[in-house]
C-alpha cells in the first residue's frame, strides 16, 4: 500500500490512509452512503485530465484507453469480463438501457420491484408502463428486509425481470440476493442487482451471485466521483437485449459514423450511448484503484467492527437501530430512529459530524477511513442530542 503505515491495532487502516483525505483533518465525516471524501489521488485525477487536455489538444485516442481502464478497473471489482461491463454516466443510465432493451414479444410483461430499491430504478421501471409493462411492487412489511416468502409470492412465470437492491439506502440492510436469484432463475426472469450501497464496501462476485444485471456508481464507497456509473451483464445476456435508450459509443464501430443503420455492440458496451464522461473516468480509475489498494475485504472487516461499537453506543443511549445487526444482513451503513432526522443531522453538523438521514432515521456509514474514536465523537453528539433519538 502506497502509504505510511505506522499504528497498529484497531484502527491501524484508516491511520494509514487518513491522510489521503484532507477533509477528515476537520470533520468528523460519516456520510459515504451519500459520496466519498474526495483523496489527493481523485484530486490529481481532475488535474491530470485538465493537463492532458492542454498538452495533447484532442486526446480522443488517449480518452478512449482511459474508458478501457475503468472498465476493466470495474470489472475487476465485481470479478465480470471487460466485454461484459458497460461505462455509463449514473446508475440510472444503465437501467435504462436495460429496460428499453426488454421486449414484450417473449409473453412476459411484468417486472418485479422491491420496496428497497432507490427512487430512480422504481420510477424507470413504473416508466415502462408506457409500453404495456406492469409492475408488482415486493413490500417489505414490519421486517427491517424484505422477506424471501414475498419475493415467492411476487415472481410467477409472467415476470420479464426482478430489480432487488443489495443493501437498502435507507436502511442498510441486505437483501437475500441468493435466495432471489434461485426463486427468479427457476422460474426464468432475470435479476438486476444494484450495488451502489455495496460496492467498495464488500467484496462483489457476479459469477458467484449469478444475477445476470448488475449496476453500481462511483461516487460513494468507491472514492471517485459524481458522473460515473457501470453496469454488468452476464455475456448470454447481453444479445438478448436490444437496447433503444442509445448512442454511437454503443454502436459496433463506434468511428464508422455510419447514419444507415443502428449495429449495436455484440458485447456490454451496447448499453452505452454518448462520449463517455471523461473527466469522471479519469477520478473513478483513481478512486477504484486506491479502494484495490486499501483493501475491499479489510475496509469490510472494520466497518463491521465500528459498526459493533457504534450499536453498543446506541443501546447504551437508550436509542433504536434500525439495521439488522448480524453481519451478514446490513452493509456500511447504519439507520438509527430519529424524533426528527433532519432536526438531528443539522445538531450533529454544528458539531462537526457529518451524517445524512432518509425515512425518519439518521443515517451513520463508515468507510475505511473512520476511526473509532470518530464513533465515540458521533456518540458523545448523540449524548448531547438525546431527545431527538427515538
Ligand atoms: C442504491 C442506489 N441506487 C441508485 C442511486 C442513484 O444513482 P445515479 O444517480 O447514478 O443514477 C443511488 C444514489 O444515491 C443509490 O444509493
Amino acid at each position: 500500500m502506497a502509504t505510511t503505515p505506522t499504528t497498529t491495532g484497531r484502527d491501524a487502516l484508516p491511520h494509514a490512509i487518513r491522510h489521503r483525505f484532507p477533509l477528515l483533518e476537520r470533520q468528523v465525516y460519516l456520510n459515504s452512503c451519500s459520496q466519498g471524501v474526495l483523496s489527493d489521488a481523485v484530486r490529481q485525477a481532475y488535474a491530470d485530465y485538465l493537463r492532458d487536455w492542454d498538452d495533447k489538444g484532442a486526446p480522443w485516442e488517449y480518452w478512449m484507453e482511459r474508458t478501457e481502464s475503468a472498465r476493466s478497473s470495474f470489472a475487476g471489482l465485481v470479478g465480470a469480463d471487460n466485454d461484459e461491463v458497460a461505462v455509463t454516466a449514473s446508475v440510472s443510465a444503465g437501467v435504462n438501457a436495460i429496460a428499453s432493451g426488454l421486449r414484450l414479444d417473449d409473453g412476459r410483461d411484468r417486472i418485479v420491484v422491491s420496496d428497497f430499491e432507490f427512487p430512480t430504478v422504481g420510477q424507470i421501471w413504473h416508466a415502462q408502463e408506457d409500453r404495456g409493462f406492469t409492475i408488482r411492487h415486493v413490500p417489505q412489511g414490519d421486517a427491517p428486509v424484505v422477506p424471501l416468502e414475498a419475493f415467492d409470492a411476487a415472481i410467477d412465470e409472467q415476470t420479464a425481470l426482478v430489480a432487488i437492491t443489495q443493501v437498502c439506502y435507507r436502511n442498510g440492510a441486505c437483501i437475500d440476493v441468493e435466495g432471489v436469484v434461485k426463486l427468479a432463475h427457476e422460474r426464468g426472469a432475470l435479476v438486476l442487482l444494484d450495488s451502489y450501497q455495496a460496492i467498495g464496501t464488500m467484496p462483489i462476485d457476479v459469477k458467484a451471485l449469478d444475477v445476470d444485471l448488475l449496476v453500481a456508481g462511483a461516487l460513494k464507497y468507491l472514492l471517485s466521483s459524481a458522473g460515473l456509473g457501470f453496469l454488468y451483464c452476464k455475456r448470454d445476456l447481453v444479445e438478448r437485449l436490444r437496447p433503444t435508450a442509445t448512442g454511437w459509443f454503443a454502436d459496433e464501430n463506434v468511428f464508422a459514423m455510419d447514419i444507415q443503420d443502428y449495429s449495436p455492440a455484440h458485447d456490454a458496451r451496447r448499453f452505452q450511448a454518448g462520449t463517455p464522461p471523461i473527466p469522471s473516468i479519469y477520478a473513478g480509475i483513481a478512486g477504484m484503484g486506491l479502494m484495490q489498494e486499501i483493501g475491499i475485504a479489510e475496509t469490510r472487516a472494520h466497518v463491521l467492527q465500528l459498526n459493533e461499537t457504534l450499536f453498543a453506543g446506541v443501546d447504551e443511549l437508550g436509542g433504536t437501530v434500525v439495521t439488522p445487526r448480524d453481519a451478514a444482513s446490513h452493509g456500511a451503513l447504519v439507520a438509527i430512529r430519529s424524533t426528527d432526522e433532519h432536526a438531528l443531522v443539522n445538531a450533529l453538523a454544528g458539531d462537526g459530524l457529518l451524517t445524512s438521514s432518509r425515512d425518519g432515521n439518521l443515517r451513520v456509514s463508515a468507510h475505511c477511513y473512520n476511526t473509532h474514536e470518530d464513533i465515540e465523537q458521533l456518540l458523545a453528539g448523540l449524548a448531547r442530542h438525546r431527545a431527538l433519538l427515538a
